[in-house]
């Protein structure tokens, strides 16, 4: 199965009661295993969880802590670009150059990086100088 087809299938689990937008979210780790995430929303909005946090979750948990490979799909107008805070989650397990595919639920499709979402990203290296 493509990482898009497992995108694609665990979008149908998002519970999404209160935005109706379903998301599904697939990330390959460095094994090769494919783990999935959805959107899961709560009634205090912000403590809903977006599908690919889900998917990074669900890798973590399978005990791998490196993603070679993003796939993101929505019922939305355009590729469904991932939100701020997901793309310094990707960012935290992914490379630079680490491959993003974005896509509608009618077959239209973006391919990015994890660089492209997020330029100029906070990482270790700028902790180098605080003491410890
Ligand atoms: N959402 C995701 O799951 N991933 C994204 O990349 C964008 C937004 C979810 C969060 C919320 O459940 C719904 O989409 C509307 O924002």
């Amino acid at each position: 199965m493509s990482l898009l087809d497992a995108a694609r299938e665990v979008r149908d689990a998002a519970y999404v009661p209160y935005s109706h937008f379903k998301v599904g979210a697939a990330v390959r780790g460095k094994s090769g295993a494919i783990y999935r995430g959805c959107n899961v929303e709560n009634v205090a909005y912000p403590e809903g969880t977006c599908a690919e946090a889900g998917a990074i979750a669900a890798m973590v948990a399978g005990g791998e802590t490196e993603l070679t490979e993003v796939a993101v799909i929505a019922d939305s107008p355009a590729p469904v670009p991932p939100c701020g805070g997901c793309r310094q989650k990707l960012a935290e397990f992914g490379c630079s150059d680490t491959p993003v595919l974005l896509a509608t639920t009618s077959g239209e499709t973006l391919a990015t990086t994890i660089g492209e979402l997020l330029p100029g990203r906070f990482d270790a290296g700028h902790m180098e100088r605080a003491g410890s």
